[in-house]
């Protein structure tokens, strides 16, 4: 990663000259355990953040213009301070949403000159998005000196997220971008936003992604709709129970007595998250016992939910889920993140990790004609400053 630093900070110098009151900053990517679409129905998360990241430069400009420039698009976008809107453009929103929802704290900036770029890879569903906007925000922050707290930061992200770019998730991916430590996973309770670190420390087991080809453009309007049949179900329980407030109150009894009040589709919905609730909870257990067997068959059991309840798997993420448990050394294998696309995530013995990177390909290449992309992970911490490379 300090390679990349020294490119960032070399293509800052480039377009915006050498200057000793910048700040340089690390915002990772991030990997999900277990625990798939909980997060917005106010349950429970084990996400951790990785090795994969954006970095940061970003200095003070004092005529109220912001100029941002993507490094690994090769792209730039100005704007005054006065003038923000959404553009066609897409990936500057997620910087101007961070100024937007600044302002609406009554914090402003007199203007920004940012470079960023790294390697978390766009679309893969490792969170490239929340990287943007909490390392941004985090960046400004140290700044301008504004003194906003870490919760807060992760709460700017998610805003900016939900009212800017549009998508109405939840908040595990900016919560563990700020959060995330060296090789812990976060659980994180989405309902009152307690968290809790778990060591995840074993050298003989390895996290491996496996990448799709599939544009996920599904995944926005297709999670919008999940969130509401989600909360259609809540309000059918609410009629006998009011005091439920989202599916973290409702257990797999309670939903069962309903079931036929329910659209065999919203019921559907629920179960899968009630018992992905549960899931992570037992997850937890298992790894407080150093049973990571145990885990990985959570893992799956994950999948499936995902697949056949939640329905927001695909044809070639179901395809390397079921190739990655006939491989020797899988401990689990489950799609991850919104779904339609993106990644599987795998716990593979570390002495099988590259016959699993192997044979992943083949089996990928001979299903598609294209490669996948296998990516081996390592838990790194949160998003930092880092300390300049050069003066
Ligand atoms: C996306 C959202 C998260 C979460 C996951 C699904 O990553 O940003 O808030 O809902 O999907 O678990």
């Amino acid at each position: 990663m300090t390679i990349r630093q020294a490119d960032i900070e070399s293509v800052f110098r480039e377009k915006v000259g050498r200057r000793l009151d910048r700040v340089i900053v690390r915002s990772p990517g991030r990997v999900n355990l277990i625990g798939e679409h909980t997060d917005y129905n106010e349950g429970f998360v084990l996400p951790a953040s990785i090795d994969r990241a954006l970095i940061f430069v970003v200095s003070a400009r004092n005529d109220g213009l912001c100029c941002f420039y993507a490094a690994d698009l090769k792209d730039e976008f100005s704007v005054a301070l006065t003038s923000i809107e959404r553009t066609q453009k897409g990936w500057p929103n997620y910087l101007l949403g961070v100024i937007e929802e600044l302002k609406k704290m009554g914090l402003s900036i007199p203007g920004c000159d940012v470079v960023f770029g790294g390697d978390i890879p766009i679309g893969a569903g490792m969170s490239s998005s929340a990287a943007v906007e909490c390392g941004f925000a985090f960046a400004l922050n140290q700044l301008f000196n504004f003194g906003i707290s870490s919760m807060e930061l992760v709460k700017l992200g998610q805003r900016c997220e939900n009212n800017f770019v549009g998508l109405n998730c939840g908040i595990m991916d900016q919560f563990v971008n700020i959060f995330g430590e060296d090789r812990k996973v976060l659980k994180i309770d989405c309902r009152s936003l307690a968290f809790e670190y778990f060591p995840f420390e074993r050298d003989d087991l390895a996290l491996v992604l496996c990448e799709t080809e599939a544009k996920r453009s599904l995944a926005s309007s297709e999670y919008n709709i999940r969130r509401r049949q989600c909360e259609t179900g809540v309000g059918i329980l609410q009629k006998h129970k009011r005091e439920i407030r989202s599916l973290r109150d409702v257990s797999p009894e309670l939903l069962n007595e309903h079931r036929n009040e329910m659209e065999p589709i919203i019921f559907q919905r629920c179960a899968y998250v009630v018992g992905e609730n549960q899931r992570v909870l037992q997850a937890c257990e298992d790894l407080h016992r150093n049973d990571f067997r145990a885990f990985g068959g959570q893992m799956y059991l994950s999948h499936s939910g995902l697949r056949d309840g939640y329905q927001v798997s695909s044809p070639d993420l179901d395809f390397l889920v079921d190739a990655a448990s006939s491989i020797d050394g899988v401990l689990g294998a489950r799609m991850m993140g919104a779904g339609f696309g993106g990644c599987t995530i795998n716990l593979v013995e570390q002495k099988g990790v590259d016959n699993f990177v192997e044979e992943m390909k083949k089996s990928y290449r001979h299903r598609t004609g294209k490669e996948s992309n296998v990516y081996v992970t390592h838990i790194q911490s949160g998003t930092c400053l880092l300390p300049m490379i050069e003066n």
